[in-house]
């Protein structure tokens, strides 16, 4: 197969979308992490399924960063979840300490690769991919805005009873607390989801569209999400790798763009070959714009924190 991705963390999302790409036949994957044995384990196990996917391609594991060498695109996963006694400030610093080497990693041995950022928090994290790696902008991003933009379109789709294949939703912001659903650009096949459900149900679905990752946890007890994470990473992987040019919303590096600079923020793109091959800029309604600044200066402050932390 020509394509190659490596997938930094072989946890569950690593290993799901390790599972998801191979299974979709998208390219050779290469697992890396360093718990030993547990990447070539799980690499061997799903090089063993592939035959009963009909599928070829090469799974690999290792334990070593240098094995990014020769990727495509490069899926950032590893790094801890929030621990019951961790604050965001422990969070911040324990996840920029396994994203920095892997970023220097990544600009040694894959210096023309694509990156997709899943480590949380999200946007900060992405930023300092870009930082430390020194990438032109259009091949870092981050993964957020996929997965809250499916997370509405499911609740969305259980209440209305229709495919979630036919909900088109734009969620944006950053992945946190502060994210902006907005519903004015929601549809169900090109209907506005204002001609299908009231002001309140739509609120209150853009709520627990906001909590999505929360509810899941809750449920979960340990861990977090990893199936829509995952699945959402490999719809960036997948435009990249096929030149899509899919109009999506990916965290990526503003300037100037909706009146902000310097941060790492969820807003649309063009996702294809190159990366972000556009940023799109929607007119926002003053309520919008309101809420998106909101979340764009808490980003801005957990990257002010993070400079003060290291
Ligand atoms: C979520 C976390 C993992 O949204 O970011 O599920």
């Amino acid at each position: 197969m020509k394509n190659k991705v490596t997938v930094i963390g072989a946890g569950n999302v690593g290993a799901s979308t390790a599972l998801y790409i191979a299974e979709r036949g998208l390219a050779d994957v290469t697992l890396v992490d360093i718990v030993e044995g547990m990447p070539q384990g799980k690499a061997l196990d799903l090089q063993q399924a592939a035959p009963l996917w009909h599928r070829g391609g090469r799974l690999m594991g290792a334990s070593d960063l240098s094995a990014v060498a020769g990727s495509d695109v490069v899926v950032m996963t590893a790094g801890f979840p929030r621990k019951p006694g961790m604050s965001r400030t422990d969070l911040l610093k324990a996840n920029a300490d396994i994203v920095r080497p892997a970023a220097e990693a990544v600009k040694k041995h894959a210096p023309n690769a694509c990156v997709v950022v899943v480590t949380n928090p999200l946007d900060v994290m992405s930023w300092l991919f870009w930082k430390v790696s020194g990438f032109p902008q259009q091949r870092v991003m981050g993964m957020a805005g996929i997965l809250d933009s499916t997370r509405f379109r499911a609740f969305l789709a259980m209440e209305l009873n229709v495919s979630g294949a036919d909900v088109q939703a734009m969620v944006l912001g950053g992945h946190g607390d502060s994210m902006v659903p907005l519903p004015r650009f929601t549809t169900v096949s090109g209907v506005p989801i204002g001609e299908l459900l009231p002001p309140d149900r739509i609120a209150a679905i853009a709520q627990r569209t906001r909590d999505g990752g929360a509810e899941i946890v809750k449920l979960l007890k340990t861990g977090s999400a990893y199936y829509a994470p995952a699945m959402s990473a490999v719809e960036m992987v997948e435009a990249i790798l096929t030149d899509q040019k899919r109009l999506v919303p990916c965290s990526v590096l503003l300037q100037g763009e909706y009146g902000m600079r310097d941060i790492f923020l969820g807003v649309p793109i063009v996702l294809g070959g190159k990366g972000v091959e556009k940023i799109v800029e929607l007119k926002l309604t003053a309520e919008e714009s309101a809420a998106l600044q909101k979340s764009g200066k808490d980003v801005e402050s957990s990257i002010a924190e993070l400079s003060v932390a290291v």
